[in-house]
């Protein structure tokens, strides 16, 4: 099956970058969200990103035309029927996943694929949302989507020998490397990342180190690019909550307990870098320890 038109449903962090490395690569894209204000967000940020890239001599200015005139931008859902392929990249939450498969279910063509760019749900009990589970499957890209190389290809339960043939040819297509991974809370990534982010919450409510020293220890000792609390900041702390409930959901194993640290900060409206405030404080445009929380 050839993939000539792909749907991006989610114009946020993830589905901007997701937009722009499948046109980079001279697929026709319509890229969706809700309103023309997130829409016209989300192609700001490919226009912002592509700059950049001319800026440092990576692409051409003709080039970044190119690759935004691929892009076509809209907040209706109704062009999903005329796209081979649609990547779901909205907010992580089952419910509102699932309804927005339903509604793919009735207005494309029974051969069009699904896939979806959950951190951690099930692809299998996404799928029960349509009629055709053979045509679903995991796409997880990681965030910068233009710079991270790694694609998860998850195959839910019934999922198709040829949907993740699909998938793995525009994963290769496209310049990433994929890996291929069978279906369970978390995958594999975001699975073994939230081992190791509960032993570090545990670290720091013990008061072991600061925020600041546990972030330099993994960075400078085990030569991770950014320190969890700063990657936690970078990719939105609702997601790696988001992550953390599932497994805990999933497994019910205490080992999976999702931090309370988290949960408050969550709460609280702190995201991360998006809101201006999470583990670390950017209001001043620099990465600052919080002093206006205790932990
Ligand atoms: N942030 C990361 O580093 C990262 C990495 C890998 C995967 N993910 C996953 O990607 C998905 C999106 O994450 P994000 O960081 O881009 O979030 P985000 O909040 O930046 O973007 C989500 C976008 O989806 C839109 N949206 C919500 N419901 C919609 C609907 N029904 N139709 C169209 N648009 C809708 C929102 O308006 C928003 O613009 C989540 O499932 C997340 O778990 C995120």
């Amino acid at each position: 099956m050839e993939i000539k038109r792909i749907m991006v449903v989610g114009a946020g962090f993830m589905g901007s970058g997701i937009a722009q490395v499948v046109a980079a690569a001279g697929y026709n894209v319509v890229l969706r969200d809700i309103s023309d204000a997130l829409v016209a967000k989300g192609m700001a940020a490919i226009a912002k990103n592509l700059a950049g890239g001319v800026a440092k001599g990576k692409i051409t200015e003709a080039q970044k035309e190119a690759i935004t005139g691929r892009i076509r931008a809209t907040k209706e859902l109704a062009p999903a029927a005329e796209c081979d392929l649609i990547i779901e990249a909205i907010i992580e939450n089952k419910a509102v996943k699932q309804d927005l498969f339903r509604q793919l279910e009735e207005l494309c063509p029974p051969q069009v694929i699904f896939a979806s760019n959950t951190s951690s749900i099930p692809i299998t009990e996404l799928a029960t949302a349509t009629k055709r589970p053979d045509r679903v499957a995991g796409m997880h890209f990681f965030s910068p989507v233009p710079v991270m190389k790694l694609v998860e290809i998850i195959r839910g339960l019934k999922t198709s020998d040829e949907t993740i043939q699909v998938i793995k040819e525009l994963t290769d297509r496209i310049g990433k490397i994929g890996v291929f991974v069978k279906d369970g809370p978390g995958f594999l990534v975001n699975r073994v990342n939230a081992a190791l982010r509960n032993e570090v919450y545990n670290c720091l409510a013990e008061g072991v180190a600061t925020i600041e020293d546990i972030d330099k220890a993994m960075k400078y000792g085990l030569g991770h690019p950014m320190g969890p609390f700063e990657l936690g900041d970078f990719v939105g702390l609702e997601i790696g909550y988001a992550v953390a409930e599932t497994l805990w959901e999933n497994f019910r194993d205490p080992k999976w307990r999702p931090s309370l640290l988290l949960k408050k900060l969550v709460a609280s409206g702190d995201l991360g870098r998006k809101t201006g405030k999470g583990w670390y404080d950017y209001t001043s445009g620099e990465q600052k320890p919080r002093t206006d929380i205790h932990f």
